[in-house]
């Protein structure tokens, strides 16, 4: 990516929910339920940008820490997403991924989030990835464990392991690597995520609550990133 470009890849570490919940005096759950709605204002306003993937941390492999209520609320909401937003998703043109891993999420939900997949696989205006029960760390401990199964059965050798096969086995194999990671809700950390691919993003911390995020503070970043030099390294 040169200057003045558009970042083709931009990945949201969606946070703030809460504290815009607890701002009214109300229950967390009712920012994840405002959040849920900013995400899907934010997806509707890429193609227009220019944005050709987005990635959106929903839940961290830490986010099981919190209270049972809030775990399970989230979880709730997200398969009402899932099954409400399904076909607008799909008649938008929407190719939708999700990223983390599966195993530990309800059936149901793991059933309607392969369907979506497939359902929207041939969609290419926008390449919508949802981290879900994504931790970086544990994307590349389960790669890992992927490759040695198969340098065990002789598929590879160690020597063949280098930063280029190893990306293979993670989550986002088909992803291009972010551009350009946003954090709202002025935290600045990444809190595990997208940890091997981010290496040469820009980072952009933001202030503004999540359920605040509009498409004009989306297009107000997107252009302050035209102005920055990225280098990778060179002189
Ligand atoms: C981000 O908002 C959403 C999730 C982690 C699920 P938070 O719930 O972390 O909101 P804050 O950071 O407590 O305000
Ligand atoms: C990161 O936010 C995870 C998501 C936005 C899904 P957190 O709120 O969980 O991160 P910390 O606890 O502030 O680092
Ligand atoms: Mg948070």
């Amino acid at each position: 990516m040169s200057e003045q470009g558009t970042p083709r890849h931009v990945a949201i570490i969606m946070d703030g929910n809460g504290r815009w919940a607890q701002q009214r005096g109300r229950p967390r759950l009712l920012g994840h339920r405002a959040g849920g709605k900013r995400l899907r204002q934010v997806v509707e306003a890429c193609p227009g940008l220019g944005v050709e993937y987005l990635t959106v941390f929903a839940f961290s492999t830490e986010n099981w820490k919190r209270t049972q209520i809030e775990v399970a609320g989230l979880m709730k909401l997200f398969r009402q997403h899932l099954e409400s937003e399904a076909k607008g998703l799909e008649e938008a043109g929407v190719c939708v991924r999700f990223i983390g891993d599966r195993v530990r999420l309800e059936p149901v939900l793991q059933r309607l989030m392969a369907e979506l997949e497939a359902r929207t696989a041939h969609n290419t205006r926008l390449n919508l990835t949802i981290a879900i029960n994504y931790g970086g760390r544990d994307e590349v401990a389960r790669a890992t464990k992927r490759l040695a199964r198969d340098v065990a059965a002789g598929k590879l050798s160690p020597e063949e392991i280098t930063d280029e096969t190893l990306p293979r086995y993670l989550d986002t194999h088909v992803l291009p690597d972010p551009d350009l990671v946003i954090r709202t809700s002025g935290e600045a950390r990444i809190s595990n995520f997208l940890l091997w691919q981010s290496a040469y993003s820009e980072y952009e911390f933001v202030d503004t609550l999540w359920p605040d995020f509009t498409p004009d503070t989306f297009a107000e970043i997107l252009g302050r990133f035209g102005s920055r030099s990225r280098r990778f390294g060179a002189a």
